[in-house]
């Protein structure tokens, strides 16, 4: 069994914050967030999701590094060692099965959204924002999302630039781009949070996120919160598992992980506060727009500020970037089971997987997704948004309170957190026990039973 030994290792514990805020940090807090607040009502649903980051999402996030970190493996055979520790049915390593797939299923539509950050890179670099209005940046984007094979060429390009990384290794590499370049995409999100304060409407920005109108809510909403404070900290499919794997013997865990957790809030909520003053500033655009939001309302601040067209450039550069460091999480798990124990060298695997995720990616782009007015049915981009952040994600997370809190052995447990005696570990423990598995399952099945039953 000891293949516990043969991938890479963070050099430090700053190493694993660095490579995990870069795992956790990307479209879900700078694309996402915003959008699905805005189309959730605002105020009650940010309040509902930062309680689900606080009593789900950070203390299961322990629960999957604390396992990746005992099975120093792949998320399949990290789960398969520790089963076995255990005592318990090899079904449970079907969370890590579950895990290596829904990865792909989220690389599928995350590298579309990734390629239209690319193509806005060049758009604002060649200065197509400069002086652009509500309406013009609207139309611009909605003929962009017709443009398929504009959309198939920065997909494939995205596709490729993490296949490189992830044949590199991901212990090596991407760790120094991503640990140079995010503070610099804090800088710029900063700074377009002092453009909305000074020309747009920030009070209404303001009140929009965090004055909780309790009517606006559904339980609809509330499962995509839930979701969200999954798919943000790249929880419950084994991606932080993954990077846990890598993490140093003694550091402790604990803080480690609140301190990823508190900086990936705070990007999303700096990013909620730098998009909507300018959406409610700006005549034509929406609170409610979609998955649109970011690209229409964010050309109208570059193309009206000083400098903007500099700017602007580099906030695109920046977002692929946080993109690139967060999809390299999403193909690892499964390229790490493929060269344990396929025997697969880590170029071909990475190779084969990216091809699959490509190709649900062509999926995307091909099932007219994104219309104004799409005839009802299914569709690919949409349909694996909700069963990855819907179902699978917040099922893995469940899994995972219910294995370690209840069925691995506290003393392992205790020596892995690396908090011998620490007063809050049992008030974790309790969190992982009880509150967290009873508040995913609650609002799994109270939602789910209104979208499909009521
Ligand atoms: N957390 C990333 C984001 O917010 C996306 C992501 C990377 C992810 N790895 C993941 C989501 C694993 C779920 C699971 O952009």
């Amino acid at each position: 069994m000891d293949q516990r030994k043969m991938h890479g290792m963070w050099g430090s514990r700053w190493t694993f914050i660095l490579a995990a805020t870069g795992s956790a940090v990307g479209l879900g807090n700078i694309w996402k967030f915003p959008y699905i607040a805005g189309e959730n009502g605002g105020g009650a649903f940010v309040l509902v999701y930062l309680v689900c980051i606080a009593l789900v999402g950070i203390p299961v996030m322990m629960a999957e590094v604390l396992i990746g970190r005992r099975g120093r493996m792949s998320p399949i055979n990290a789960m398969r060692y520790v089963t076995r520790e255990a005592g318990l049915h090899s079904g449970w390593t079907s969370i890590g099965w579950m895990g290596v797939l829904a990865g792909l299923m989220i690389m599928a539509f995350y590298s579309v959204v990734a390629g239209w950050a690319l193509n806005y890179v060049v758009e604002a670099g060649s200065g197509a924002f400069n002086g652009t209005s509500g309406e013009i940046a609207g139309g611009a984007f909605g003929e962009f999302l017709q443009d398929k094979s504009k959309l198939t060429l920065w997909h494939s390009l995205f596709s490729v630039m993490t296949l490189v990384v992830v044949a590199a290794g991901v212990t090596r590499g991407l760790g120094m781009v991503a640990r140079v370049l995010m503070p610099f995409l804090f800088v710029v999100l900063i700074l377009l949070l002092a453009y909305g304060f000074k020309n747009g409407d920030f009070g209404a920005a303001f009140n929009f996120l965090f004055d909780f109108k309790f009517d606006k809510l559904t339980w609809g909403g509330v499962l995509v919160a839930l979701g969200h404070a999954f798919f943000t900290l790249s929880l419950g499919m084994g991606a932080i598992m993954a990077y846990g794997a890598y993490m140093p013997g003694h550091a402790s865990l604990g803080r480690t992980i609140i301190t990823v957790g508190l900086l990936d809030t705070l990007v999303a909520l700096i990013a909620g506060m730098a998009i909507f003053p300018i959406v409610f500033g700006t005549p034509g655009l929406e609170a409610g727009a979609g998955p649109g939001l970011m690209f229409v309302s964010l050309p109208v601040a570059f193309g009206n500020m000083a400098a903007g067209q500099l700017f602007g450039t580099l906030f695109f550069v920046l977002v692929a970037v946080a993109a690139w460091s967060s999809a390299v999480s999403l193909i690892e798990p499964g390229v790490a089971w493929l060269v344990e124990s396929k025997k697969f060298n880590r170029i071909t695997a990475t190779t084969a997987l990216t091809l699959l995720a490509w190709l649900g990616g062509m999926g995307c782009i091909w099932s007219n997704n994104w219309l104004e007015d799409k005839p009802a049915g299914v569709y690919v981009f949409e349909s694996l948004d909700f069963l990855t952040s819907q179902i699978m994600l917040p099922l893995g997370g469940l899994f995972i309170a219910i294995f370690v809190g209840w069925l691995m052995r506290r003393a392992i447990v205790c020596s892995e957190m690396d908090a011998e005696g620490h007063p809050l570990f049992d008030i974790w423990l309790f969190v992982v026990r009880y509150v967290s598995p009873i508040l995913i399952a609650i609002v799994m099945i109270l939602s789910l039973y209104n979208k499909f039953v009521a």
